[in-house]
């Protein structure tokens, strides 16, 4: 089986790993890619939002398989366009997709499947954001309505923050906030059948203890030791099913990766968002543990013959990620600075730990910076303690001037404070 697979994180990092170790794929591209990917696939240049271009680069390779990784393109419509082509892929039409693309869309949904989720109101007037944070008092959640790269959500105690947010947005969905640990949880779909995957934490926050602002994400860990075994039964039957079923009944199915961000509350789990990819850094620890070959997964929701997917198959390893950021990330990462250290991780901790790229390029024989978020630093380890160690050992061999990391991802859970 070919596969492209396009976009150029470290989630895309993580897909091509795995699918390069899947005997099923004889050829592996990935378009653009990054500096890390190259190692494991073939990189092609291609602009990952414009449809035509990536059709015409799947006939050109002749994939089977296309999956596409970031939100961007989704909501752009490249699935759409390399469907026409004829070409399978992975990934939901720009209708479904949606379902990320507008908060509102996503809430309008889950109100007619009846899932659980913060109560809120879209606001588009000044009067209509002031009412409603009224109605809901501190903390404030205002959710920008568009696609914001994870930075369109403001929680804070401060209303003036709030209103702010609010006003500078055109379409704004201000809810109530919800209190309890998150998880999580991703499903892949062929718009009928939903295969759950393993829940996962990301850590939203930039700084140690949750402190500072909201990043893409700054590490990840799987299993969670702490939550309710039926967690994922019970997200299946309340959440992922049902909204598979909404959007199928509203003539827009949804084939591809259904990630739900859940509050664990004390009334109960409640969807915060809904993500139509595979999540970023959570995909790095649920990869890291799925034994089963993922290629075929992937076709089998491509082609609509999920049904046929025999049970998946998982590690009894934990695994935890942890990501390397630049300087001055989020607001304004400096670009361009070198990486050094990759080498020796390779040579001393793989296969237990490995870098996976997210932002970088090569430049001459070295490889330097070019993103906000740089490396997403992986390890599995007979549990999350192990897994934890293994990680910061191996980021501790990395050196990038500026870069900033997380010092306590996974910690509580492995049960060290
Ligand atoms: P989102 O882009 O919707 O995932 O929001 C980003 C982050 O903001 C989430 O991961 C939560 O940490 C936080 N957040 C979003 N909605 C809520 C809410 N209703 N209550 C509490 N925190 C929230
Ligand atoms: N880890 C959060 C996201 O992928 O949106």
């Amino acid at each position: 089986m070919k596969v492209l697979v396009i976009g150029g994180g470290a989630r895309e990092h993580a897909l091509c790993r795995s699918l390069s170790l899947d005997p099923a794929v004889s050829a592996l591209y990935c378009a653009p890619g990054n500096a890390g990917i190259a190692d494991v696939a073939t990189l092609r240049p291609v602009d990952a939002l414009d449809g035509d271009a990536v059709a015409t680069l799947a006939t050109e390779l002749v994939a089977d398989l296309v999956v596409v990784g970031p939100e961007a393109p989704l909501v752009a419509g490249v699935a759409d366009a390399v469907r026409a082509a004829g070409i399978p892929v992975f990934g939901p039409s720009a209708e479904a997709a949606q379902l990320e693309g507008s908060k509102a869309f996503a809430k309008d949904v889950m109100a007619a499947a009846g899932v659980p989720t913060a109560r809120s109101y879209v606001c588009t007037t000044p009067e209509e954001v002031d009412a409603a944070l009224d109605a809901f008092g501190a903390p404030y959640v205002v959710k920008d309505d568009g696609l914001a790269a994870g930075k369109g959500v403001v929680v804070t105690e401060d209303l003036a923050v709030a209103r702010a947010h609010a006003l500078a947005c055109d379409r704004v969905v201000i809810e109530e906030y919800l209190d309890g640990p998150e998880v999580s949880l991703f499903a892949i779909t062929d718009g009928v059948t939903v295969v759950p995957l393993q829940p996962a934490q990301d850590f939203k926050r930039a700084l140690d203890g949750d402190r500072g602002p909201n990043t893409g994400g700054m590490g990840a860990y799987s299993p969670l030791p702490w939550a309710d075994p039926k967690l994922v039964d019970e997200v299946m039957e309340l959440v992922l099913q049902p909204t598979v079923d909404e959007l199928r009944r509203r003539g827009t199915p949804f084939s591809g990766l259904l990630y739900a961000g859940l509050a664990i509350t004390g009334r109960g789990t409640r969807v915060i968002e809904f993500n139509a990819r595979f999540g970023d850094p959570e995909t790095q620890v649920v990869l890291a543990r799925l034994r089963t070959p993922l290629a075929g997964v992937l076709l089998n929701a491509a082609n609509g013959t999920l049904d046929a997917q025999p049970p998946l198959v998982w590690r009894d390893d934990a695994a935890v990620t942890v990501v390397i950021a630049s300087h001055n990330y989020p607001e304004t990462p400096r670009t361009g600075d070198r990486i050094e250290g990759l080498l020796e991780v390779a040579a001393e901790d793989e296969p237990d730990a490995y870098v996976l790229h997210a932002g970088t390029r090569r430049e001459g024989d070295t490889v330097v910076s070019a993103g906000g978020r740089v490396l997403s630093v992986t390890a599995t380890g007979s549990d999350l303690a192990q897994a934890r160690e293994k990680a910061y050992t191996a980021v501790a061999r990395i050196r990038l001037d500026g870069s900033q990391h997380r010092t306590d991802i996974a910690a509580k859970a492995a049960g060290l404070g």
